[in-house]
């Protein structure tokens, strides 16, 4: 068993167990210690992958670890001395899947909060420019990378300025990344789901339609990488109406979207 301690004493570009992983491949999930990530990360192992599980959660990384094929790495992507030291060994990757996360509502959009927003598009936002910087290097040819956006970027909602921004801003940033990545041999996924049960749902007060469980976005989302699409947004119904709805008239969708994410 690999301990928390263990995986930070292990040597440079050494997988946890060498005499089982060889031949596995590599993932590097961010925010696997919850929600989506976690079920990706439990995915992942079992397809026999290795995975770099990523998160600041101590007691949530300790029992990853628990796992031979995990490594777990304790890290706040917010900072970005702490990102590159904590990458800067790393073996070669065959997946990057930067899915951490967190949402905040604006409440009150006359009173804006400045500091509210400044969170979450750092959380969302400019964690994933830190990660990018020490990451791409490490892709390998052929591999693949995922952003995980939202469909909040479909269409916008009331309340969700500072969370749609962070996602409408992920979605530019994955489309522009998939054309001059693939020069170098590098896939792009822009991972977008509806409403999934998790601890940052869990706080939301208002319905939330179609919401899935974390397992299924977990099946989505392995499918739609298998398929190396760009877009994996799911579940289909929920986002497809958004799809339509953000094709008709502006009047329109003010009027539905105005509706949706009140208390
Ligand atoms: N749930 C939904 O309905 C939904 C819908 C659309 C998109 N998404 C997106 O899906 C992703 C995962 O969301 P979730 O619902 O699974 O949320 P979650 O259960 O709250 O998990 C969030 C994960 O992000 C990590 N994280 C947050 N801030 C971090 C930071 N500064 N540094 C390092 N790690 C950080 C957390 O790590 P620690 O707990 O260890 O700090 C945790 O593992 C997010 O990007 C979210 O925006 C979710």
């Amino acid at each position: 068993m690999n301990t928390l301690d263990d995986t930070f004493k292990q040597p440079p570009n050494q997988p946890a167990n060498p005499s089982q992983q060889s031949h596995c491949k590599t993932l590097l999930l961010t925010g696997a210690t919850s929600g989506i990530g976690e079920a990706l990360c439990n995915q992942y192992l079992s397809m026999g992958w290795n995975v770099i599980a990523c998160g600041r959660n101590p007691e949530k990384l300790s029992l990853l670890v628990c796992n031979n094929n995990v490594t777990a790495i304790q890290v706040d992507l917010t900072e970005e001395l702490q990102v590159t030291e904590a990458f800067s060994s790393l073996p070669q990757l065959d997946l990057v899947i930067l899915n951490a996360g967190n949402c905040e509502y604006i409440n009150d959009a006359q009173h804006f909060d400045g500091q509210l927003f400044a969170r979450v598009i750092n959380t969302n936002l400019i964690s994933v420019g830190y990660c990018l910087q020490a990451l791409l290097p490490k892709i390998v040819a052929g591999g693949q990378l995922a952003l995980v956006g939202s469909s909040a970027s479909i269409l916008p909602f009331s309340r969700a300025q500072a969370y749609g921004a962070s996602k409408a801003g992920i979605a530019y940033l994955a489309s522009s990344l998939a054309i001059d990545l693939k020069k170098h041999n590098i896939d792009v996924s822009l991972i977008r789901p509806g409403f999934v049960k998790t601890p940052l749902t869990d706080k939301n007060d208002f319905k939330m339609p179609m919401c899935i469980s974390s397992e299924e976005a977990s099946d989505f989302i392995v499918n739609g990488l298998n398929k190396r699409q760009f877009d994996i947004h799911f579940p289909k119904k929920f986002t497809l109406i958004l799809k339509s709805i953000a094709l008709l008239p502006e009047s329109f969708w003010h009027w539905f979207s105005a509706r949706t994410l009140q208390k």
